[in-house]
């Protein structure tokens, strides 16, 4: 019950571990302990919150990387010393540990996902930008502001139902009273593009007399019990779900309303093949009621909302409620099942040995979604993406995350950066922030720095909790919808891009999220940034973070860089560069040297992906660039290994720009066109004509339009149908 080892470390720049909310990207070594331990606590100073990731990467002087896994699923602790040095100290197993040796910060998540799996590659709708919150009154709320979101023109591709949308917060039972409408709202909405996704908590109520959800799996065996030495009774906790008959006074303190008004609830061992048999059926007969999209999985550390078990006293082995060494958890005090179940319960891996959830309970959340995506696929028959709170090494192979119950707070805005930044360490690529904060008001200046920020998280979601006031975009003025309109007008602009991201990140274990120093680790000014950002090697994004903000103090690497909103070379490089941030702005630079493909955006993402696809071609100072593209029909099972999807590659130089199909395998429906090519830093010499070769080697000559002053060359292929998926090559000339 009591591992320590140490180690010297080989230099002090030292990042990952969590999940924990953590001030810098960058570890600071004097004397600080992490506790590691899968808790339903929201993000903040040295508490351990959702998931569970002992992971770090190290970079060495010499700016080599490696990363280091500790595998091993118990409470658990680390602690840096300036030596350089790191103690380890877990409560159990054995210590397993594996290392990827780099040497490149990429090269290190990329053998880091080898090793433990590859990020999900999530659907394309899934990148479009989506609305939730939490206390939903009823199914006209949901549809009114689906009107508003309509007549204010901004995109948005997923809407959700929270627990609101449920029976006294029964899994699998619609609330007929207040959610009636709901099934055919989502069938409006869905027959309009428009994508839904339900949430799901895992602990079901045994207090019906009449639940399906609880019968079956009785039936089924699937529910965590004590060992049968101990009787063998099921663990009760408490979670969301109420009572038969009861009226919930609100107003009772929470303590009083758990004890009134929640039922018993049991917790299903999600190790045991008849439980992901069992909570498959469960979907897919609530999808016969109702359709939906995705999965949002909570609650999954596992939470309870009392400790242990009702009533209060755990059977069993005391040392393992109470361990002689309790690692600086969140509520130490109270002992490891503060908020969760007994560490004395029982669960049953596949080979049928028994454990003790004190082994396991970092694995709960984790258990819980390889089933809950393999349901997803084979009750919808498409990917889809489900979104989990709990994690640990391998769920990004699974499943995406968002970093919890925020607060609507400033300061969590820019560490939500640093939170996605380290999930892309751990493997998971498709992750965010709730957009103007979980807790609390949000205030109208921070909020719409949010909504700017989070245009730009891989998981753009705007969710509230319970009793807050509207933070959704429609629900401010009209200068606010038109800065969040904007904004998502450029994030759907550049979803082509994300998804080749999404792709590279699936299939070689590239980032997404990406931090500067990933793309330039020679350069030691990157190596504590984590204001500024990245969408893979060419995207850069430097939000405005604070209140009042008008200039943000950013860093652009040594790089040619182009100001996405004026095409224009910013003519600075390897310099803090003061950049004017006005509230309506955020700053956006393209990388010289890249080629990133754009589509017009739409309302939604079943739209946009019908336009023609254009090219920005961002020159290096050599007049060269690079690029990639990576299409399928946006929602098939595993397209990539299935080989339904198109590849190529771009390149230009010198006046050419050509594509090569690197893999062709797209079926009629998802044929695309190529449309505006915009090539930035094209020089000040008039360019007059531009002639296309199609596959056939016919010459087709393009309308081109040249901006010396900007330097901004836009061609136009929108006229001529060609084909993404037969090479081209487009030659541009002056005089
Ligand atoms: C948890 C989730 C939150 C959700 C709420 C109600 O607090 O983290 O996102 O809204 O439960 O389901």
């Amino acid at each position: 019950m009591f591992i320590q080892v140490s180690t010297r470390l080989s230099s002090p720049f030292i990042y990952g571990f969590g999940e924990t909310e953590h001030p810098t990207y960058k570890h600071d070594l004097n004397y600080h302990t992490w506790g590691m331990f899968s808790k339903d606590q929201p993000p903040g100073y040295k508490m351990n919150c959702y998931g569970v990731h002992p992971f770090y990467m190290g970079l060495e002087d010499t700016a080599d990387a490696h990363g280091v896994l500790l595998l091993n699923s118990n409470a658990m602790d680390v602690t840096f010393q300036p030596t350089p040095a790191l103690t380890y100290r877990t409560l159990g197993g054995i210590l397993d540990f594996y290392m990827v040796l780099g040497p490149t910060p990429e090269m290190v998540v990329q053998e880091y996902t080898a090793l433990i799996g590859r990020p999900v590659l999530p659907a394309y709708w899934s990148l479009g930008f989506q609305l939730c919150r939490y206390g939903y009154a009823n199914d006209s709320e949901i549809e009114q502001l689906y009107s508003e979101m309509i007549a204010a023109g901004i995109p948005y591709d997923v809407q959700y139902a929270d627990i609101d949308y449920m029976e006294r917060q029964l899994d699998f039972k619609l609330d007929e009273v207040n959610f009636p409408g709901l099934p055919k709202l989502v069938d409006r909405m869905r027959g309009e593009g428009m994508r839904f996704i339900f949430i799901l908590d895992p602990a079901i109520s045994g207090n019906e007399t009449d639940y399906s959800a609880f019968d079956r799996g009785i039936a089924a065996d699937v529910f965590i019990k004590y060992p049968s030495h101990l009787g063998g009774n099921i663990v009760w906790g408490k979670v969301w779900p109420d009572l038969p008959n009861v009226t919930v006074n609100e107003d009772l303190d929470w303590d009083t309303q758990v004890e009134k008004y929640r039922s018993y609830a049991a917790f299903p061992d999600f190790f045991r093949t008849q439980t992901a048999t069992w909570w498959k059926q469960e979907i897919k007969d609530f999808y016969d009621k109702m359709k939906f999209d995705g999965l949002w999985i909570d609650m999954n550390e596992p939470a309870s909302f009392v400790h242990g078990t009702v009533g209060g006293s755990c059977l069993g082995n005391p040392l393992l409620e109470n361990p002689p060494y309790m690692p600086p958890l969140e509520s130490k005090q109270m002992g490891l099942n503060h908020k969760t179940l007994c560490m004395n319960s029982e669960q049953t891996l596949t080979n049928g040995k028994n454990v003790s959830h004190y082994d396991v309970h970092n694995l709960y959340g984790w258990s819980h979604t390889q089933p809950t995506y393999d349901a997803l696929l084979e009750v919808t028959g498409k990917r889809g993406i489900v979104v989990t709170r709990s994690t640990y090494p391998t769920s990004g192979k699974w499943a995406g995350h968002w970093l919890g119950d925020n607060n609507s707070s400033w300061d969590q805005l820019y560490k939500s950066i640093i939170g996605m930044l380290e999930f892309s360490l751990f493997g998971i690529s498709y992750t965010g922030a709730d957009i103007c904060g979980f807790f609390n008001t949000a205030e109208y200046e921070m909020c719409l720095r949010w909504m700017q920020l989070g245009a730009f998280y891989p998981y753009s979601r705007n969710h509230n909790g319970k009793g807050n006031p509207r933070q959704d975009p429609v629900s401010w003025d009209e200068k606010f919808t038109e800065a969040s309109r904007d904004v998502l007008n450029i994030r759907y602009t550049l979803l082509p891009y994300l998804y080749v991201l999404m792709f590279e990140s699936h299939t070689k274990g590239s980032t997404v999220v990406r931090p500067l120093l990933h793309e330039f680790v020679k350069d030691k000014a990157t190596w504590d940034i984590h204001t500024q950002f990245l969408w893979g090697p060419a995207l850069l994004i430097s939000p405005a973070l604070g209140p009042g903000v008008t200039v943000v103090e950013g860093y652009l690497p040594n790089a040619r860089w182009y100001d996405y909103h004026t095409a224009k070379d910013v003519n600075m490089r390897a310099t803090k560069v003061s950049m004017i941030t006005p509230l309506n702005h955020i700053n956006l630079h393209v990388r010289g040297g890249y080629i990133l493909p754009w589509q017009k955006p739409e309302n939604n993402t079943f739209y946009s992906r019908k336009n023609p696809l254009g090219l920005i071609v961002a020159l290096s100072d050599s007049g060269t660039a690079q690029g990639s593209f990576f299409w399928d029909d946006g929602e098939g099972i595993d397209t990539v290994g299935g080989n339904q999807y198109l590849h190529t590659t771009f390149s230009a130089e010198g006046k050419t720009l050509s594509s090569v199909v690197v893999h062709n395998g797209l079926v009629a429906a998802d044929y695309v066109n190529l449309g505006l090519v915009k090539v930035w830093g094209a020089g000040t010499v008039k360019v007059t004509g531009a002639t296309l070769t199609d596959y056939e080697g016919l010459p087709h000559s393009l309308y081109v339009q040249h901006n010396t002053d900007t330097e901004e060359l836009i061609i136009d292929a929108t006229s001529k149908a060609v084909p993404l998926h037969s090479p081209f090559s487009i030659i541009w000339r002056t005089g």
